[in-house]
């Protein structure tokens, strides 16, 4: 079934109060410091959203040097173009998967000083509230970044087993009432707007739940966006390409704004910034392995409270970017 198929009226509060705003970038300076562009160099923006960092970077490169932007929602593109005008650096944009569009890039050769991924979505989308990914307004259950995907959040809730949708959220939302959300959904189908989620949400967790901790449906949301989008899985395999096409001195930066992303940036981070792997007990090294990598962060850089009360959405993030000391052997 086609979310976007389903005709539901905008309703008045979403288009009152909430028009699809700026999408303010995080971390920006700390970003901008970290990877230290300089002119004439190539950077790599894996996820453009509003450009946001991509015009700090950008300034920074000068009309010398080239910034690839990488984002798989079209609306992105739209933002891009308006970027690409008012810039003087060189610009490109790969309307696809940062897993794909790295590969591509690679393929074709290129080898940038930096690649940053801002992970997520934009505030563009959250607001947006037809696109279903915010449990605050009713919509249909969509929640594709990229709009051209078959694979729908109305798709995945009404056609996937039970067991398959409590897993996904045991493991995208760290969600404990997994089993009996998941119940409540597959009792309740076919599910049409994003009303019908949180109701099956609350149906299927104890009384007590709904009033503790933030809105009982967040984790449901988190999971449900992360399945249909394939986020894990796009992370995992964009990384190691990121790293690979640096060059040494070439700099890799990861925003975060939830530990299951994080945890996959720090882990692959810290992988390739360890040295000898042999057993403590053996008396001399025989691994024979070098770091590839310098960590520039040890632990994760998070927003001040200056940044958070001007911008909430920035509570969560954590960043972590290391620099290339070293091809791997
Ligand atoms: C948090 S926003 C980025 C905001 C941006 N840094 C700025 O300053 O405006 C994340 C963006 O990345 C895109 N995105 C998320 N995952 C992606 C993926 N796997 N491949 C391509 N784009 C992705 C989303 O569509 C969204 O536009």
């Amino acid at each position: 079934m086609a979310a976007h198929a389903l005709a539901i009226a905008a309703p008045a509060s979403a288009t009152i109060l909430k028009m699809p705003t700026e999408h303010q970038p995080v971390l920006a300076p700390e970003l901008t410091q970290l990877l230290a562009p300089r002119l004439g160099q190539t950077a790599v923006d894996c996820t453009f959203g509003g450009g946001g960092h991509a015009r700090r970077i950008a300034a920074e490169l000068g009309p010398t040097g080239t910034l690839v932007c990488i984002d798989r929602d079209p609306a992105a593109e739209i933002r891009f173009e308006r970027f690409a005008a008012e810039t003087d650096c060189q610009t490109r944009f790969l309307g696809l998967d940062f897993a794909a569009g790295l590969r591509t890039l690679y393929g074709e050769g290129l080898r940038p000083e930096m690649v940053y991924m801002d992970l997520g979505m934009s505030s563009m989308q959250v607001d947006a509230w037809e696109r279903g990914f915010s449990y605050s307004y009713d919509a249909p259950l969509d929640m594709r970044m990229d709009t051209r995907q078959q694979l729908s959040a109305a798709d995945l809730l009404n056609e996937w087993p039970e067991s398959r949708i409590a897993q996904a959220l045991r493991r995208f939302g760290e969600e404990r009432y997994a089993g009996g959300i998941a119940r409540e959904i597959v009792r309740r189908r076919p599910l049409q707007t994003t009303s019908d989620l949180v109701a099956a949400v609350k149906a299927g967790i104890p009384t007590s739940a709904r009033f503790a901790g933030g809105h009982p449906a967040k984790r449901t949301f988190q999971a449900i966006r992360i399945a249909v989008n394939g986020e894990l899985d796009s992370l995992d395999d964009a990384l190691p390409t990121a790293w690979r096409m640096l060059p040494v001195g070439g700099r890799l930066a990861g925003i975060s704004f939830h530990s299951l992303e994080d945890r996959r940036v720090k882990r692959f981070l810290a992988e390739r910034a360890k040295g000898c792997i042999c057993p403590p007990e053996l008396p001399i090294c025989v691994c024979g392995r070098e770091p590839e990598a310098e960590l520039l962060t040890r632990r994760a850089v998070a927003p001040g409270t200056e940044e958070v009360a001007a911008n909430p959405r920035a509570k969560s993030a954590h960043m972590r970017v290391a620099v290339k000391i070293a091809e791997a052997v």
